[in-house]
């Protein structure tokens, strides 16, 4: 991985916007550069990357439209969540040897002033896992269900993208907490992962099944807390099969992402009046001043069996992050998709 000599010298890759995207993103919208590794100011670390995580929020920081983050500029480093080991230090906090987990980048190296960086814990989890389900991932599922679906025992809890990163823990935190989990993914296989390994009640693949009758079977009192990751005509439907006071989670719409066009919205929102139910949004930035007491339940969690961390991890190059990035597109991805470039 990149070209670090003795003296901490060297050159290294990193993926850079080329150009913004029409859609679905393409090779030709980034491109990769080989750079100096820069000398450490008072303050400083340098980490070598070993994951780089892939998220679907990721295709919005490419659009040059108002969001809760500035855009990625035109060549700058594409932004990505990432751990890695501290190679060179001269910060008092961060030590050769931490394993550290920020929002470095997609490249081999990043200079960092500790600013959003935590330290990897191996007695809480691996360094993958926090990129996951101790991540920013864990972190979504944990307070957008919690604190905005508000959760009682007994409640039937849908989720879309069920076999995703963030939709399978949410699955799992329902079925802890007590409630008839029903997940939403494409094909048969994920469906079967959905049931079999996380534990839901129910799930329906969306991409064959009548997703209302669906709804009328595996929820026949209503839907009482929907955790959306897709928004679109997933969203709209289940809009039409809620419950009394029902609490719908916009997590995100992964539908939308790569829309050329303005997309319509929901035309059953009126059942938001009907069923007394509110849809919120939300953003797990909001919650980084309680993200190490999640991260110690969720650990707590995963020690004991009660949840599992599902990750695609694909080892490569930094060169391999566009097609890899595409995967959550296409649905290729179980769980938390990460490419591992810690053996280049
Ligand atoms: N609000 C926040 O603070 C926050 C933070 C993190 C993530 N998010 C959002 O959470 C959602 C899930 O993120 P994640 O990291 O866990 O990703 P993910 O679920 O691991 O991966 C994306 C999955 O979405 C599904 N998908 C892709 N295209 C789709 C389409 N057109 N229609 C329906 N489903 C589609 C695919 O699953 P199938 O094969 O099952 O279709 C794919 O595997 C995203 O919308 C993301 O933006 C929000």
């Amino acid at each position: 991985m990149g070209n670090l000599r003795n003296d901490g010298s060297g050159t290294y890759t990193c993926v850079q916007l080329a150009r913004r995207p029409a859609g679905l993103p393409v090779a030709a919208d980034w491109s990769l550069e080989t750079t100096d590794i820069p000398g450490l100011g008072l303050g400083q670390f340098l980490v070598r990357i070993t994951m780089i995580s892939l998220d679907p929020a990721m295709r919005g920081w490419l659009d040059d439209r108002p969001s809760y983050l500035p855009p990625v500029a035109i060549g700058e480093v594409m932004r990505a969540g990432a751990v890695g080991e501290v190679i060179s230090s001269n910060h008092p906090r961060f030590k050769i040897g931490d394993f550290v987990q920020g929002t470095f980048g997609v490249q081999e190296y990043a200079v960092s002033d500790g600013t959003g960086v935590t330290r990897i814990d191996p007695k809480l989890g691996t360094q993958s896992m926090y990129l996951g389900a101790l991540g920013m991932t864990g972190m979504t599922a944990y307070f957008g269900f919690f604190d905005y679906g508000r959760p009682r025992a007994g409640d039937t809890v849908v989720v879309s993208a069920a076999a995703g990163a963030v939709g399978s823990i949410v699955g799992q935190l329902a079925k802890i907490n007590g409630c008839h989990t029903v997940g939403l993914a494409g094909g048969p296989d994920k469906c079967a992962f959905v049931v079999n390994e996380l534990g839901f009640d129910a799930a329906i693949d969306y991409k064959n099944a009548n997703l209302r009758e669906s709804f009328q079977q595996h929820c026949p009192a209503g839907i009482d807390v929907y955790f959306d990751n897709v928004g679109g005509a997933i969203l709209n439907t289940a809009l039409s099969q809620l419950a009394m006071h029902a609490r719908i989670i916009i997590c995100g719409a992964i539908s939308q992402y790569n829309a050329e066009s303005v997309t319509p919205g929901p035309s059953n929102y009126l059942a938001l009046l009907v069923r007394r139910a509110t849809m919120q949004g939300f953003l797990v930035f909001d919650h980084a001043g309680e993200y190490s007491v999640a991260r110690k339940r969720l650990a707590q969690w995963a020690k004991a069996g009660k949840i599992i961390a599902p990750e695609t991890i694909v080892p490569g190059k930094i060169t391999d992050f566009h097609e890899v990035f595409m995967r959550l597109f296409a649905g290729d991805n179980t769980g938390k998709l990460i490419l591992d470039i810690s053996g280049h």
